[in-house]
């Protein structure tokens, strides 16, 4: 089986963007190991602190934000990096090529229930005539990103990865400490009978997102005619790799809780990356309306409503939202 580095070797991936790759994949390992070790580890439950977003963060969002911030700003080929829990850009090497942004560890309401979590990340070029270590040059579209994954920490822990010629997942083999190529070339199906969205939030939908999900839920008896399955992971890793294993619609759409924040999920560390995945992978990734990967970021943690996965449906809806 072919390991990660000769499947990026052959993906023509330049050498200094292999060490980045390499340090978080290493960083990932690491919490692979303290995720499986649980309670053992001491890692399970709360901290006291909040983070930028106003969420309490999770014993393991900062162990994991702390060991993916140190390799990376150890790694001279890293100019910056952005993590959805530091309140700003945190500057690394002055000569670095790389910006990193990351969500260290996503689901994390799950991390207590033993379920799926993951860390999800995304690769830019430093831009030039733009402040070293700014935000900034943070706020490049997603279709700038030259890499984007996400680790994926279920009963494997699986590296979903693309820099931009094609969609491959890597299984990690513990006995060795390789991810191995598992699925080359993944290919989203155009077509799907699965949708994932928190329902509970139904009534805080605009109307046609609420007329949308209501003909899904007819199935063959509505305007859609045909039967549709429901899974919610409530993280969002485990959800995009259910649609990249076997189809399907992944939606967060924006909503009326919370008149600042229509919003849940965020454009660099989630949107982008997951789109550009997506992308590659011969799916679909959308806001409510335009294609994530267009979409000019002006804020380093702005959010955005994600509708994403097998192509026809992903359209379908978008249909619904005009
Ligand atoms: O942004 C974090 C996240 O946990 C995503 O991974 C997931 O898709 C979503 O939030 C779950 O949201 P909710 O708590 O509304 O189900």
């Amino acid at each position: 089986m072919k390991n990660l580095f000769s499947v990026l070797r052959s993906d023509d991936v330049a050498d200094d963007l292999v060490r980045v790759i390499e340090t978080i994949v290493d960083a990932s390992k690491e919490i692979a190991f303290l995720v499986r070790q649980g309670a053992l580890a001491g890692v399970l439950g709360s901290t006291q602190d909040e983070n930028i977003q106003g969420e309490t963060q999770k014993q393991l969002d900062v162990i994991s934000n702390q060991l993916l911030k140190d390799l990376l700003l150890a790694n001279s080929a890293v100019a910056a990096i952005a993590s959805e829990e530091e309140d700003t850009v945190v500057a690394g090497n002055a000569a670095g090529k790389y910006l990193v942004a990351f969500d260290p560890l996503d689901g994390s309401s799950n991390i207590d229930i033993n379920g799926q979590i993951g860390t999800i990340f995304s690769i830019y070029r430093v831009l030039d005539g733009i402040a070293h270590g700014s935000e900034e040059q943070f706020k490049q579209k997603g279709a700038q990103q030259v890499c984007a994954g996400y680790e994926l920490y279920g009963p494997s822990t699986l590296l979903v990865i693309t820099t931009g010629k094609g969609t491959h997942c890597f299984t990690l083999d513990s006995t060795q400490g390789n991810f191995l190529l598992t699925a080359g070339h993944i290919r989203i199906a155009q077509d799907t009978q699965e949708f994932a969205i928190n329902m509970s939030n139904a009534r805080f939908w605009n109307d046609n997102m609420r007329s949308y999900i209501d003909d899904l839920i007819l199935g063959e008896t509505g305007a859609r005619g045909k039967r549709y399955n429901m899974r919610w992971n409530a993280a969002m890793v485990g959800d995009v790799h259910r649609v990249m294993t076997r189809g399907g619609i992944f939606l967060y759409p924006s909503d009326n809780r919370n008149a600042k924040q229509p919003a849940k999920l965020r454009l660099l560390y989630e949107a982008n990356p997951m789109a550009m995945l997506i992308e590659n992978a011969g799916g679909k990734a959308c806001s409510e309306t335009q294609r994530i990967l267009d979409i000019q970021p002006t804020q380093l943690h702005e959010r955005v409503a994600v509708i994403l996965g097998s192509a026809n449906e992903v359209s379908e809806c978008l249909g619904y939202l005009q």
